[in-house]
């Protein structure tokens, strides 16, 4: 199960009709260091892995509508030493043997090779700082293009990318079934799960039991009120059984993302205020998850979500207006700050190289067949919340699916993560 090299081959074909005469150049991820000789894990640029599937640092993609070799790749040179110490590596000749290239060539060629290409030429390119070739690549373009032009290739393929293909949703359903089994897990293992480094363990133990080695984003996994800061990633505090804990986690599969968040109590029983908050946002996901149908705005689901839980709210007294006052002053806000999802992809926050209101938070842009979205809705009730009653403090709840949006409305990718009070309870 991957992505073909005839889909790949689309994929830059159409960005190549995009590109009338420009020649765009697209830059790899380079490595990131941790300490001395030690870096953080590699992971490729998802705009050059999307046209390439070159998994390899310090790259270069140049795609050339007007030449007679078009897709040409920059690489890493075949190395014994280095290929002894740190690994395998294709070469240009693997370049063009394994990933199609028409031309590559050693990353030290540029001098010669990429001048030859964009002498007297249109560039279109977005600088990569700290990339080992960004510096030389600039000083060239600026030394023997024509000149730069907008950079509307990469808004197109962000474009592209927002409409995934079967090859990407067999990826992102393989990705999204291993975050469900390790929700599930840690959900029934909890109450023996003393802190959230064991609970976060027991989580990336799951998934990697299952070959997915990399998660799509540091875990959260939140015990009591830490669940209303929303991206905590500490997760190294003792959990203790009156506490809810938050876990939003999702692994990624060949580098396709998913993103899954699940409340649960760590005794196995809700109390009665953790409950009510938790079926007010039940209530408000599961009502958006079914709105999800083409044609649709992610703005209106957004709305719907605010609607639910701003009733949920006044009925709980923790909103004391009228519901039309309530929305008029937006007084959800404060519990619930974030947008109802996102798209996801190669990147959990997919296609950021669209504009927000391009990505959903204008009604303009619908929903089309093909986009996956989370739908995420949530009530945090800050620890110092001097407004509410001392029984809510603290209380910090998401619920949050990867939903397809189908011809005919939409298939949960995530369902089989437990959700029900009464499933998670048992
Ligand atoms: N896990 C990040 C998010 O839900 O957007
Ligand atoms: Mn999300
Ligand atoms: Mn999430």
């Amino acid at each position: 199960m991957s992505i073909s090299p005839k889909e790949y081959k689309e994929r830059r074909q159409k960005i190549l009709t995009h590109l009338n005469n420009d020649v765009l150049i697209i830059f790899s991820n380079f490595e990131h260091q941790k300490n001395s000789d030690v870096n953080f894990d590699f992971r490729q640029d998802s705009s050059f892995e999307y046209l390439t599937g070159f998994p390899e640092a310090d790259s270069l993609l140049v795609l050339d509508p007007l030449g007679k070799d078009k897709f040409l790749l920059f690489v890493r040179p075949k190395d014994r030493t280095r290929e002894i110490w740190d690994g395998f590596r294709y070469g240009p000749s693997g370049a063009i043997k394994t990933f199609h290239a028409d031309a590559a060539w050693n990353n030290s060629e540029l001098s010669t090779e990429l001048k030859k290409v964009i002498s007297c030429r249109n560039v279109q390119l977005v600088s990569k700082k700290g990339h080992p070739l960004n510096d030389e690549v600039n000083t060239l373009v600026s030394q023997v293009a024509k000149n730069t032009s907008p950079t509307t290739a990469f808004t197109e393929i962000h474009r592209l990318r927002l409409i995934k293909s079967k090859a990407e949703l067999d990826l992102m359903r393989k990705a999204a079934d291993i975050s469900a089994a390790g929700h599930n897990k840690i959900m029934k293992e909890a109450p023996q799960l003393s802190s959230e480094s064991k609970l976060e363990a027991t989580f990336l133990y799951s998934c990697m039991m299952a070959d997915a080695k990399d998660q799509a984003y540091p875990p959260i996994v939140a015990g009591g009120k830490n669940a209303t800061c929303l991206h905590y990633n500490q997760n190294n505090q003792p959990t203790n059984p009156e506490d809810i804990v938050l876990v939003d986690a999702g692994c990624s599969w060949q580098n396709y993302a998913s993103d899954i968040t699940r409340c649960f109590p760590v005794s196995g029983k809700f109390t009665e205020e953790q409950k009510a908050i938790y079926a007010a946002v039940l209530k408000a996901q599961k009502a958006c998850v079914d709105s999800v149908k083409p044609g649709t705005s992610m703005k209106e689901i957004h709305m719907l979500a605010c609607e639910i839980m701003t009733k949920e709210l006044i009925s709980l007294g923790l909103i004391k207006e009228s519901f039309e006052d309530a929305m008029n002053n937006r007084s959800f806000f404060e519990f619930f700050p974030h947008n109802i999802g996102h798209h996801l992809g190669l990147d959990v926050h997919d296609c950021d190289g669209l504009s927000p209101e391009e990505r959903g938070r204008s009604d303009k842009f619908k929903l089309q067949a093909g986009m996956v979205v989370t739908i995420e809705p949530g009530i945090y009730i800050q620890p110092d919340n001097d407004k509410v009653d001392p029984k809510w403090k603290g209380i910090g709840i998401r619920i949050e699916d990867d939903v397809l949006v189908t011809e005919s409305g939409h298939e949960n990718l995530t369902a089989k993560a437990l959700k029900e009070i009464s499933d998670i309870e048992q």
